[in-house]
């Protein structure tokens, strides 16, 4: 199957080396380094699933080579979103506590053990709706590559559960026994760790990617989360963690000693933890509908970017403290209050995220790439964060075929 999307207005392709090349002139001298790789009238062809050909429209294969030609009619394309960081298996509803944060309450990790009860008394049907309708509802908004977290069950069945309902939807599974110390282990959560660390990990290791750590005061100190990673490192998982979301800590620096992929929500970063990250393969990605939903202070994403530490962003769709699925809103947001530029914010999304993943398929518009592409209702990307809350996207393909 052959489709040839044509009359592209401005193509973001985060390829370099494929706008260097764009011969309408439209990409200014300095283009090769920029990082989006932005072609203008372009055209793409896709077959079976992948990205087959790139470049300006006068060099593209004959429509009558494809079996399906889409006319852009100017329109921007860009790839789709690698949402890295979600916790789409949970029960419950926590509309009140948000409402309440609204009127002044403070965000507090502890909030988390609502879900948990509620999770555990769910069905699989009941969990499975509910991921299903958040990945449908990511898919409208563009999303084609989600990363989901367990960490809704904290005990040995019901994360096993999440992490093989999860596995159902994506590959980017997480491990997330550690997201907080359950109820029942409150006077002794080292206990918790050795569960976490064995039966809970033997349980949930073959379903699962990655293993995860909310290492923050009130969930799991640095010294734990450094057992518990390394015990997941040891049974073949990655590591990646949530640090420095409720204040500062040492838990960058622990995921960057550690060679994580990535190092979540950082707003409270110190000196030492940019100079750490900047000299790392680590990504850190932020995720800008938390401190919108808890109404904490943005971090500043344009420090970061300057100091050369690679950027993500992504959703952390959950119940508590961040219940956007909306890739769009995230780049407004961060484009309007954590001085990125939106350049900077759409290759964070898509690209950023696909770093945050280690993956090289996906997050880009190349030859060889996974068919993901986004076709926006709307002339250049700018729109996503010029026109916030408006539904831009139009047409979103995974591998190829239409999500959305
Ligand atoms: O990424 N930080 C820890 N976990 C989630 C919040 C979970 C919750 O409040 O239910 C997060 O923000
Ligand atoms: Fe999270």
């Amino acid at each position: 199957m052959r489709t040839l999307i044509t009359n592209i207005g401005e193509l973001t392709t985060n390829d370099p080396r494929l706008a260097a090349a764009d011969p309408t002139g439209a990409a200014d001298p300095t283009a090769a380094a920029d990082p989006t790789g932005t072609l203008h009238d372009a055209a793409v062809l896709v077959e079976d699933g992948r990205i087959r050909w790139v470049g300006p429209i006068g060099d593209a294969p004959a429509p009558r080579e494809a079996d399906e030609t889409v006319d852009a009619a100017g329109r921007a394309v860009i790839p789709g979103f690698v949402d890295s960081h979600s916790h789409l298996v949970f029960g419950g509803d926590r509309a009140a506590e948000f409402e309440a944060r609204m009127a002044g309450q403070k965000y507090a990790a502890g909030g988390i053990r609502s879900t948990v009860a509620a999770t555990r008394a769910a069905t699989d049907a009941e969990l499975r709706a509910r991921l299903r309708g958040l990945l449908d509802e990511m898919h409208a908004q563009g999303t084609t590559t989600v990363e989901v977290k367990s960490g809704y069950g904290l005990d040995v069945a019901t994360e096993e559960r999440l992490v093989r309902l999860a596995a159902e939807a994506t590959e980017e599974v997480t491990f997330l026994g550690a997201h907080v110390v359950p109820v029942e282990y409150a006077d002794d959560p080292d206990a918790y760790v050795d569960l976490v660390t064995g039966p809970m990990l033997d349980a949930c290791a073959p379903h699962a990617r990655w293993i995860d750590v909310f290492c923050e005061t009130g969930a799991f100190t640095v010294a734990q989360s450094r057992r518990i990673l390394e015990a997941g490192i040891a049974r073949g998982l990655r590591p990646r963690l949530h640090a420095s979301q409720l204040g500062p800590g040492d838990g960058v620096r622990l995921a960057v000693e550690l060679g994580a992929a990535s190092v979540d929500h950082g707003t409270f970063l110190t000196d030492d933890d940019i100079a750490a990250l900047a000299g790392s393969e680590t990504v850190l990605t932020l995720l800008p509908g938390v401190e919108f939903s808890t109404r904490q202070p943005y971090p500043d994403a344009r420090r970061l970017i300057d100091a050369g530490v690679t950027v993500a962003l992504a959703c952390d769709t959950n119940p508590g403290s961040s219940f956007t699925s909306s890739m769009p809103f995230c780049i407004a947001v961060a484009v309007r209050d954590m001085r990125m530029t939106v350049a900077e914010a759409v290759w964070a999304a898509t690209a950023g995220g696909a770093a945050a993943l280690r993956r090289d398929d996906v997050g880009r518009i190349a030859p060889g790439a996974r068919a993901d592409l986004v076709l926006l209702d709307a002339p250049t990307r700018v729109h996503l964060a010029y026109r916030p809350g408006v539904p831009l996207v139009h047409r979103v393909w995974k591998d190829g075929l239409p999500v959305a």
